[in-house]
């Protein structure tokens, strides 16, 4: 880093040293020390079904990039998943069918970087296990391999077996999930809570069996009613349930970040709990900032940097000739 300054008429260019520790420490984010290395043992599917057999609820939550992701292991979630929510709280999507598969890796990525104990299952996005069993393969593997995914999640009943069954058998795991899928809120007429009536209770209980007899490792409930939750946990043979809307005695529960944490303030799912009130104090800082700026209280001297009026005369007379304008 240099500059080029005009001393008695002459222009002489001058180097700064340590140009790197400059640059170091104008940095106001710097990450922190040891926040990618593991801080607690690994969480394995065997561990899940422990929980289960002793009924310690599992805990899940989604997470969408690193500081999310490193929350999750810092807090001790069990499972961090990264929702195809992502596409609405992050991305400002109107539908989880709008994601794209490169969309969800590269945020799986960042998740991944944070992420490190927990067991990471990621979304399988509308649309990338459909069009055939290889296809869901070929697909899978990219969000293991790339994203540094353990599992991926996959919505559907009876018509998922196969791609269930399919990815299981080539090592990876699989997260169903029955009741309300929001990949197909269209063709059900919007989020409406499944299982109401006799018929359809039946339906997501027969996708439950057969999802774990596929091989699912664990089968997320999503707004069916709590008695049909209790009793689809209590069926199951050794699948975990993770019940987001069905009730507490699912063998744990998740929610969306965004919604536990309270970064809106808009609808609420009756099945959300505000756990804390992001907008709220996003709303204070932002105005405080605003505010501070513009009354000029910020920064206060405290917050700037000084020069001893020494060097400031040395700097005065260098530049008493003039400056030249450089590219560099
Ligand atoms: O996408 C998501 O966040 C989910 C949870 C609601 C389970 O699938």
């Amino acid at each position: 880093m240099s500059t080029a300054l005009f001393m008695n008429g002459v222009r002489r260019r001058i180097a700064f040293k340590h140009d790197a520790t400059l640059i170091r420490r104008w940095m106001s984010v710097r990450p922190e020390e040891g926040v990618v290395s593991i801080s607690r043992k690994k969480v394995t599917i065997q561990h899940l079904q422990h929980l289960r057999k002793i009924g310690q609820p599992i805990t899940m939550l989604t997470a969408y990039d690193f500081p999310t992701g490193r929350a999750c292991e810092s807090h001790h979630i069990d499972i961090t998943l990264v929702g195809d929510s992502l596409a609405q709280v992050c991305l400002g999507y109107d539908s989880t069918t709008r994601l794209s598969l490169d969309e969800m890796l590269h945020h799986t990525r960042a998740v991944a970087r944070g992420s490190k104990a927990p067991l990471l299952v990621v979304d399988m996005p509308f649309g990338s296990y459909s069009p055939s069993t290889e296809d869901a393969v070929r697909n899978a593997v990219r969000l293991v391999r790339d994203g540094g995914a353990e599992g991926v999640k996959i919505e559907g009943g009876l018509e998922v077996v196969d791609v269930v069954r399919r990815l299981t058998s080539v090592g990876i795991p699989v997260m169903a999930h029955v009741g309300l899928l929001p990949q197909r809120h269209t063709i059900l007429s919007g989020y409406k809570v499944q299982g109401r009536d006799a018929q359809s209770a039946l339906s997501v209980l027969q996708s439950a069996l057969a999802l774990e007899d596929a091989g699912a490792f664990a089968i997320v409930l999503e707004a069916i009613p709590q008695a049909l939750g209790t009793y689809i946990t209590r069926r199951l043979r050794y699948a975990p349930t993770i019940g987001i809307g069905a009730g507490s005695q699912t063998n744990g529960q998740v929610l969306v970040w965004d919604d536990m944490m309270g970064t809106w303030h808009g609808h609420k799912a009756k099945f959300v709990r505000r756990f804390g009130d992001v907008k709220g104090e996003v709303d204070k800082g932002v105005k405080g900032y605003m505010q501070a700026v513009r009354d000029r209280s910020f920064p206060a001297p405290a917050e700037s940097y000084d020069i001893t009026p020494d060097e400031w005369n040395k700097f005065l007379s260098l530049v008493e000739g003039g400056v030249e304008r450089t590219d560099a």
